[in-house]
């Protein structure tokens, strides 16, 4: 039996499977909600994913009725690129900021210019962008300089969870690699950029592989978790690398599209292949000697969420969807572009504004519920064209988060990408990915790719609509064309 465990952003969740990949139990816990104290700012308390995973932990080993003892290891995910900064005791100097926090520009701009921007990209395989958690350590630098002095550790939310469990710092390459102080390509930190950056090696984490273990549960996590002491825990991985360890996007030519809060398009590559641009994120993967490259889309989920809470409080998802399947491919000309939260791929514009655009009196509310949906699978599909520019294998698509689950935005997607889209028996995300990877490095399966090979099956595949495809070719061709009219507009 194997434990993996997804510290998220609106909770963690804990999932126990067998060597078949049966989920055997699962349990989740709610954190507090983000907190925002500034426009674009967003925190949390790392004291509260603690809380919250031993929640989990004892849910999952309740509802299994299993002894911890039969745990064979333990996988580690979650939310990635947060910043948790610590004292030489070990305590928490201050709140985390967390991926989606936006404030950090201005250091992005300084440390571009400090090192130059094609020599960033040539060190760690990726431009400063204020997701990146050395961004948010120079934030502290500059305006907590009394924290900065005290900090002896860094880390991302789920290392910190297992410094908890074991006492022990530690993190992944594939993490490590969305802080901006990995060498991506030689699966090191980067004392290039530390040392560029002011950053002492010595706050960092050791590097593992994610199926690699890197601690075991200490007497302490223990009798907080009822997990047993010793169990070996994995290196694991950020929730973008196990999520496609659970989806079996592993080898070159296999791609992933997730919806979930974000949106990811995820290709797996045997090399580290960098988009001179940044406008890919290009990271080692959690399956050793391999890499990915992922586009995100930073309101993905969230643009439909938005939607709903503003225009249709209280309906439930299924009723929209049912709605906006009245609306014709293509929304009669309707537009929407998600970007509520700046944009990530493939502007790298923090300030960018979402928009509807093309309204006409003939829109109805199904109009614009349905041009949420394709805008979303729009702005996906720009990381795909980035993907063929760069020359990296399309083969198979499989589709998961949210975004997959209602038949109406699985279809709009295979349109969209005009491409089959696979759909997995269970997709479980990246708790399942997790524990895959502590399977791997128990010995279960020999290599990550068994591992998905063992358990991972396809249960339905879905084509294009033939029919659809002139339209939302046409309509995709007018989204490419609104960002760069919103851009001139300046309006932020
Ligand atoms: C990946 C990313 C998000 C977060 C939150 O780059 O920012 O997927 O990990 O889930």
């Amino acid at each position: 039996m194997l434990l993996g465990m997804d510290v998220g952003t609106g909770g963690t969740r804990a999932i126990l499977i067998d060597h078949d990949g049966r989920v055997l139990a699962s349990h989740s816990a709610d954190h507090a909600p983000i907190s925002s104290l500034q426009t674009g700012w967003a925190e949390q308390e790392p004291e509260d994913w603690w809380r919250a995973a031993q929640i989990a932990i004892r849910g999952a080993l309740a509802a299994a009725n299993r002894p911890a003892s039969e745990i064979e290891a333990i996988g580690l995910t979650g939310q990635m690129h947060g910043c948790v900064m610590l004292d030489a005791a070990g305590a928490v100097l201050r709140p985390a900021l967390i991926w989606c926090d936006q404030r950090t520009q201005p250091e992005c701009d300084w440390l571009t210019e400090k090192i130059g921007a094609a020599k960033l990209i040539e060190l760690t395989c990726n431009p400063a962008l204020p997701n990146f958690t050395l961004t948010k350590l120079l934030w502290v630098r500059t305006h907590e300089p009394q924290i900065f002095s005290r900090i002896a550790h860094i880390m991302c939310p789920k290392d910190y969870v297992r410094y908890r469990l074991t006492g022990e710092f530690a993190i992944d390459v594939q993490e490590a690699s969305g802080t901006l102080l990995l060498d991506v390509t030689h699966r090191r930190w980067s004392s290039e950029v530390a040392d560029a950056a002011g950053i002492p090696l010595s706050w960092l984490p050791r590097v593992f592989e994610g199926p690699e273990f890197c601690a075991k549960i200490s007497e302490a996590g223990a009798s907080a978790t009822g997990l047993k002491a010793g169990t070996p825990v994995a290196a694991g991985a950020g929730d973008q690398g196990a999520g496609a360890v659970g989806m079996g996007i592993i080898s070159p030519g296999a791609v992933s599209a997730t919806i979930g809060t974000s949106g990811v398009v995820f290709a797996s590559t045997d090399s580290p292949v960098k988009d001179a641009k940044g406008r890919l994120h290009t990271f080692c993967h959690s399956a050793p000697g391999r890499w990915h490259v992922m586009g995100v889309t930073n309101a993905a989920g969230l643009s439909l969420r938005w939607f709903r809470d503003t225009f249709a409080a209280g309906e439930d998802y299924d009723a929209l969807s049912a709605e906006a399947s009245t609306a014709p491919a293509g929304c009669d000309g309707l537009l929407w572009a998600p970007y509520l939260f700046g944009e990530r791929t493939p502007h790298l514009d923090p300030e960018a504004r979402a928009a509807f655009v093309g309204i006409t009196a003939r829109h109805t509310r199904a109009h614009f519920i349905r041009a949420v949906l394709e805008g979303v699978a729009f702005s996906l599909r720009d990381t795909f064209v980035l993907l063929k520019e760069m020359g990296i294998p399309q083969g198979r698509i499989r589709l998961g988060g949210g975004g997959a689950r209602g038949s109406l935005w699985r279809q709009i997607q295979a349109d969209v990408y005009a491409h089959d889209v696979e759909l997995l028996e269970a997709e479980e995300g990246g708790a399942f990915g997790a524990a895959l990877l502590a399977g791997t490095g128990a010995g279960v399966w020999p290599s990550v790719d068994a591992a998905c090979e063992a358990t991972l099956r396809v249960r339905e595949t879905v084509s294009p609509i033939a029919k659809d495809v002139a339209a939302i070719a046409s309509a995709y061709a007018a989204y490419r064309r609104v960002y760069p009219a919103l851009h001139q507009l300046q309006i932020s």
